[in-house]
């Protein structure tokens, strides 16, 4: 596996392959790798690509003030191993300045509307201007056939896709599922935050949205199932910043009743760390 640090040598492998014939995916990621990253070079391979280049960038754009920009865990050495043992091709590991040319300030910022006010673009202002911005970038630098995406960041998912329909970028984006530890806390780079008795505690989010699953097939109003789940995570310790139940292609709050094509959302606090997840209801 090579590791490639600017646009240049991206593009001269990526049009090597392709010249060969061979499918490229792309796989996004802020490193400090895991099984569910793993997981999107699997599916990408799963899906038909010959050659995987995963991209390792630590974002500035997609952070706000007072977030873990900073302490973000930056593991290159041990990415780099990570993926040669997982059948990645290629590590595209650039600076700020090979993403940003000229500065994160001053960049072209592509924002997705409607999608992105709510929810986690509720509570991270300006979150998903970042997170369409660069992987726009990184989608024209790699130029690739497919790229994957955790289901875990579903309105990430949703505002990719958005933004790669509406300006017709020449990509197919694949959504793989969420990984999960035993007890079913979904995989994230942040759980190491976690103390020994916050991580005992995080399972109670995948819980809580099968218990949601369950209330709403039971017939239990829409409104009754958030905020009774909101108020059991609040006795646990929590402190959530959003419970819902929303329409899975846009997220939008779906009429009463509607019962198909829905997705349960939480965000919650566990002291310092910020854990989200979510489920589809169908
Ligand atoms: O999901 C992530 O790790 C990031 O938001 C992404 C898609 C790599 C963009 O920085």
């Amino acid at each position: 596996m090579q590791t490639l640090h600017n646009a240049a040598a991206l593009r001269a492998a990526v049009s090597g392959w392709r010249a060969a014939g061979q499918t490229v995916a792309l796989v996004p990621t802020m490193g400090n790798l895991h099984a569910g990253h793993y997981a999107l070079v699997e599916l990408a391979r799963a899906r038909g690509a010959g050659r995987v280049v995963v991209s390792l960038f630590v974002n500035p754009t997609q952070f706000g003030p007072g977030e873990d920009f900073e302490r973000y865990p930056r593991t290159l050495a041990q990415d780099q191993a990570g993926l040669a043992g997982h059948g990645c091709d290629a590590l595209f590991a650039p600076d700020v300045a090979a993403m940003y040319p000229f500065g994160p300030q001053r960049s072209v910022s592509i924002h997705v509307p409607h999608l992105t006010g709510v929810l986690e673009g509720a509570h991270r202002p300006g979150h998903f201007d970042g997170v369409a911005t660069v992987v726009c970038k990184l989608l024209n630098l790699a130029q690739p056939d497919l790229a994957v995406f955790g289901q875990k960041d579903f309105q990430q998912l949703l505002v990719v896709q958005r933004m790669v329909r509406d300006l017709a970028l020449p990509v197919r984006i694949v959504a793989a599922p969420t990984v999960r530890a035993d007890d079913g806390l979904a995989l994230s780079s942040r759980n190491q935050y976690l103390s020994p008795q916050e991580r005992a505690l995080a399972p109670r989010i995948h819980a809580t949205l099968r218990q949601m699953r369950e209330q709403l097939a039971q017939g239990q109003p829409r409104a009754t199932v958030e905020q009774a789940a909101a108020a059991e995570l609040a006795s646990a310790g929590f402190a959530p910043d959003y419970v819902a139940i929303r329409r899975a292609d846009d997220l939008t709050e779906p009429a009463e009743g509607q019962r198909a094509g829905l997705v349960a959302l939480i965000a919650a606090r566990l002291g310092a760390t910020r854990l989200i997840d979510n489920m589809l209801l169908d």
